[in-house]
């Protein structure tokens, strides 16, 4: 059979760093609240004349560094992102543009937080059915844009970034031992866009919008839904989610994190954290995360991983990867 199969990861973070010291002048939170409630530190914020699109291309070239790959090889671009340069076209074409790739697929993928777990899954759909020899996947966002800067519920969370992987199709035996995209599961419950959402947009008011969360509420579906989502992912895949070698989770938030980790019996020393130092980058922290991994030695070729993501719509999903 024929697998989707990655070949090369890259990541990207913008230099601007804003700890929770910083924000604690503006609005009225403290290091220690920001914390002890979410594990946030810092996060990263893209420079004014610095769209989307440029974090991308940054993360982009990583990944095809690390996969042996040139601009020219590239025919499918997906890119999960809430946060795009322009209303149209797709960043995806604006990647590809910027790189210089040949004529070829280019689209965005919209799931907010899951943007990275829904565009992987959806380019499956082309590298495993020997549509795409070469696709890049995306996760890039701006989603300090998007902040409303007196609300500190909100305004502390999320942070800028990018991470990318390269797909090639690879040849395995359909068995569990394949390298490549396993299995995945994706949900999606628009009764609950309440609960996350962002209130301006093109044909309803002609504004960009600021992020409005009903937090505690969003906390607590996240942990229940994502733990079914991995175990219909891990069950799509054939593999027990106890023989995970790396758990990597969106980074929302430690809380949720060690949420999922403790209701599936996942070991906390198989998760890959990222939040303290990322916040929430939405499409961009799983990618980031495994990219993270990788570069410090503890992700290894040939190892299993579970992404697990939810976001705003509700939207959510898990899948399984051999590296
Ligand atoms: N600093 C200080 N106090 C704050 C801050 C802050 N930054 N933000 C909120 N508070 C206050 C609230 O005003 C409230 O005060 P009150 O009791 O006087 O009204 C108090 O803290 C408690 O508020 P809660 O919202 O109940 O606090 P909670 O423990 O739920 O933590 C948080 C809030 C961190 C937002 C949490 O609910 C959370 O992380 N939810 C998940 C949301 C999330 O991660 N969304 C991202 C997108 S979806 C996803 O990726 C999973």
């Amino acid at each position: 059979v024929l697998r989707s199969v990655v070949t090369g990861v890259g990541g990207y973070l913008p230099d601007e760093i804003v700890t929770n010291a910083d924000l604690s002048k503006t609005v009225d939170t403290s290091d220690e609240w920001i914390i002890e409630r979410t594990g946030i530190r810092q996060r990263h914020r893209a420079a004014p004349d610095q769209p989307v699109s440029d974090l991308a291309v940054e993360a982009a070239k990583k990944a095809l560094a690390a996969a042996g790959k040139t601009p020219a090889d590239v025919d499918l671009i997906i890119v999960g992102t809430t946060t795009p340069d322009l209303t149209f076209p797709a960043v995806a074409t604006i990647v590809q543009r910027k790189l210089g790739c040949p004529i070829g697929i280019a689209f965005d993928v919209q799931a907010v937080c899951s943007g990275f777990v829904y565009a992987l899954s959806t380019a499956d759909g082309f590298v495993a059915r020997n549509r795409s020899k070469c696709a890049l996947v995306i996760g890039a966002e701006t989603m300090t844009r998007l902040m409303d800067w007196t609300d500190r519920g909100t305004c502390v969370l999320f942070g800028d970034g990018a991470g990318a992987v390269v797909l090639e199709p690879g040849e395995g035996d359909g068995t569990t031992a394949d390298r490549g995209l396993l299995g995945f599961a994706l949900r999606a419950d628009g009764t609950k866009q309440d609960l996350l959402y962002v209130d301006g947009g093109v044909s309803t008011n002609g504004q960009i919008g600021h992020l409005r969360m009903q937090g505690n509420q969003v906390f607590r579906h996240a942990v229940v839904n994502i733990s079914e989502a991995v175990v219909a992912a891990a069950a799509d895949a054939g593999v027990n989610v106890a023989d995970v070698d790396w758990f990597i989770p969106h980074q929302a938030n430690q809380r949720i994190l060690e949420g999922v980790a403790k209701r599936l019996g996942i070991d906390e020393k198989k998760v890959i954290s990222t939040v303290a130092k990322h916040a929430n980058t939405s499409a961009a922290s799983i990618p980031l995360a495994l990219y993270e991994g990788i570069c410090d030695g503890r992700i290894k070729p040939g190892q299993l991983l579970l992404m697990e993501a939810m976001g705003g719509g509700l939207t959510w999903g898990a899948c399984v990867v051999r590296l």
